[in-house]
Formats: C-alpha cells, sequence, structure tokens
C-alpha cells in the first residue's frame, strides 16, 4: 500500500487560542522559528508523501504565500550573501507542483473538510495530519505509520493513537482495544466514538490528528450526516467503514503536543526549543530564572 498523498484540513478557526489567531491562521503560529504547518508538511515528506492537499478557508491565503517562492527575499538574500537563511528558505519548501489547495466553504467538521479534498486525492489510500497536533520523534508520527502499514493487508486503515488522563477522553476521539499483533504497539480497533460522554468511554486512547485512510472514506461522508457537536465527523465515517474494512492503532512514538491550547502551544515551544542544539543552554538558563521566581 504506497501512500502518495496527505491531506492537511487547515480550514478551522483557531478560536481556543484567541485573540492570536483573529486575523492570522492558527495553523501559522510558530513553535520556535517555524510555523505550525511547516512541522507537519516536514513530517509528511520524511514519511514519503509526495503530494501536499491543504483544506483551506477564508483568511488562510498566507499558508500558500508561505510555501511560495519569495522572489524580493531571495533576491536580498543572495545580494547580502546570506546563504544559509537561502538554503533554509529552499529547505522548507515543497517540490513545484506538489502541493493543491483545496476549500472548505463553511466550517461543517473535519469529516466535510476531508471530504473537500475527494476529488484531489481520488481513487487511492491517503493520509490526513491535522496541524494543530505536533509529534516530537525521530522518526515522526506518520512514518510510524507507514512503516507499520507496509506490513498490513492492502485496504486496512491506520489511526495513531495515544494514552490520555481519564479525564480528557471527553474531548477527543476514543476507541476500543481489540486484538493485539505481533507487530509492537499495533492492534486491531474494536469500536470508535467521537468525544465520548464523561464516564463513557472505551478506553483511555485518543485518536490522534494522523490517519491513513482508504478512499472508500468519501462515498461515507458523501452522506454529510451529522455527530457530535453538529458536524460532519470524520470518526463517525471512520466507524461506517469500519463495518466493511479493518482499523488498526498504531501506538507510535513520541511527545504529542496539542498547540490548539494555549497551555499545549506554549509547552510545545519549551519542548521544540530545548530539543535545539543552539536553543537548549540558553532557554534553560531563562526558564530556571522564571521557575525561581
Ligand atoms: C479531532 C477529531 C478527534 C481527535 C482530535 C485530535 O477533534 O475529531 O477524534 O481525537 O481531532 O486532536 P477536534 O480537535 O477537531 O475537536
Amino acid at each position: 500500500m504506497k501512500i502518495r498523498k496527505a491531506v492537511f484540513p487547515v480550514a478551522g478557526l483557531g478560536t481556543r487560542v484567541l485573540p492570536a489567531t483573529k486575523a492570522m491562521p492558527k495553523e501559522m503560529l510558530t513553535i520556535v522559528d517555524k510555523p505550525l504547518i511547516q512541522y507537519v508538511v516536514d513530517e509528511a515528506r520524511e514519511a514519503g508523501i509526495e503530494h501536499f492537499v491543504f483544506v483551506t478557508g477564508r483568511n488562510k491565503g498566507v499558508i500558500e504565500d508561505h510555501f511560495d517562492r519569495m522572489f524580493e527575499l531571495d533576491a536580498t538574500l543572495e545580494a547580502r550573501g546570506k546563504k544559509a537563511e537561502q538554503d533554509i528558505l529552499a529547505r522548507d519548501q515543497p517540490d513545484a507542483g506538489a502541493m493543491s489547495f483545496t476549500r472548505q466553504q463553511a466550517p461543517l467538521g473535519l469529516g466535510h473538510a476531508v471530504w473537500c479534498a475527494r476529488d484531489v486525492v481520488g481513487d487511492e489510500p491517503f493520509a490526513v495530519l491535522l496541524p494543530d497536533e505536533l509529534v516530537l520523534n525521530t522518526p515522526g508520527c506518520l512514518a510510524q505509520m507507514i512503516e507499520a502499514a507496509a506490513k498490513l493487508p492492502d485496504k486496512s486503515n491506520l489511526i495513531a493513537v495515544q494514552e490520555v488522563p481519564a479525564d480528557q477522553t471527553h474531548q477527543y476521539g476514543i476507541c476500543g482495544i481489540g486484538k493485539r499483533l505481533a507487530q509492537r504497539g499495533v492492534f486491531e480497533v474494536a469500536s470508535m466514538v467521537e468525544k465520548p460522554p464523561k464516564g463513557t468511554a472505551p478506553s483511555n486512547l485518543s485518536i490522534t490528528g494522523r490517519y491513513i485512510l482508504q478512499p472508500e472514506i468519501f462515498r461515507i461522508l458523501q452522506t454529510q450526516e451529522r455527530g457530535a457537536g453538529g458536524e460532519i465527523q470524520l470518526t463517525d465515517a471512520m466507524i461506517g467503514l469500519s463495518k466493511s474494512q479493518t482499523f488498526y492503532g498504531v501506538e507510535f512514538e513520541g511527545e504529542r503536543h496539542d498547540c490548539g491550547s494555549k497551555a499545549g502551544f506554549l509547552r510545545a515551544n519549551i519542548a521544540y526549543g530545548m530539543a535545539r542544539a543552539d536553543l537548549r543552554d540558553g532557554l534553560r538558563e531563562e526558564m530556571r530564572k522564571y521557575l525561581e521566581q
């Protein structure tokens, strides 16, 4: 099963981090020195993804600009002999023709956003990455999933999962654990439920923002049925597809950061800053000062 395309739903309003996201897309919030969207695109590239499909919306044009060449900037860096900066810009940009942008015209939910990518994806398995969530690890989360998928039958679907405390299960999609496979951390998903009321979750394994899905999911999303919160939920479509295809949970390695919340965003900045050899010592010194206050 070759996964060539990845879908990035980036039309969300980012209400959890207002006012930062009033005029700027949340996907452009910066972790250390890169926007969130760059991290997930890099994760997808590292996993071998060849085509990047962005489902955008109003006020998201700057995401498209971020992945374009900036001729004035390039020319200025060239004239000033700033080779290192030029290399960074070249490194971060996908190849010409390797990106598509489509629009979700109304905020109808994650399932609807993914459905908006159906024509660009076509009839092949694909990945979905939610840019709110970063996973700090090498290899990245999607690379680990693609490695797991290589050992599974064709027409398998995979979801990345990680444990959350029992008092947080109502904030996520949660899956029930079925048969465990010989592959480490991989199991058959027995059930899925989107944002179960407190005390009703089948486990504390939450669905994180990484999926490998078969194209048949689009037929189910086509029905546009509303679920939790009145939205068209991807989890509900996955429940539908699980009646005819198998879903596998992948307990990946790495630290997960929910950057769509203020506390998670701050924590991610610290974690990614501390992971950088050029910043670590100075940052540790600064943090020590605050912790002593
Ligand atoms: C979405 C999914 C949910 C998943 C979560 C991970 O929810 O619907 O199943 O657990 O992402 O971040 P959202 O955060 O969009 O409410």
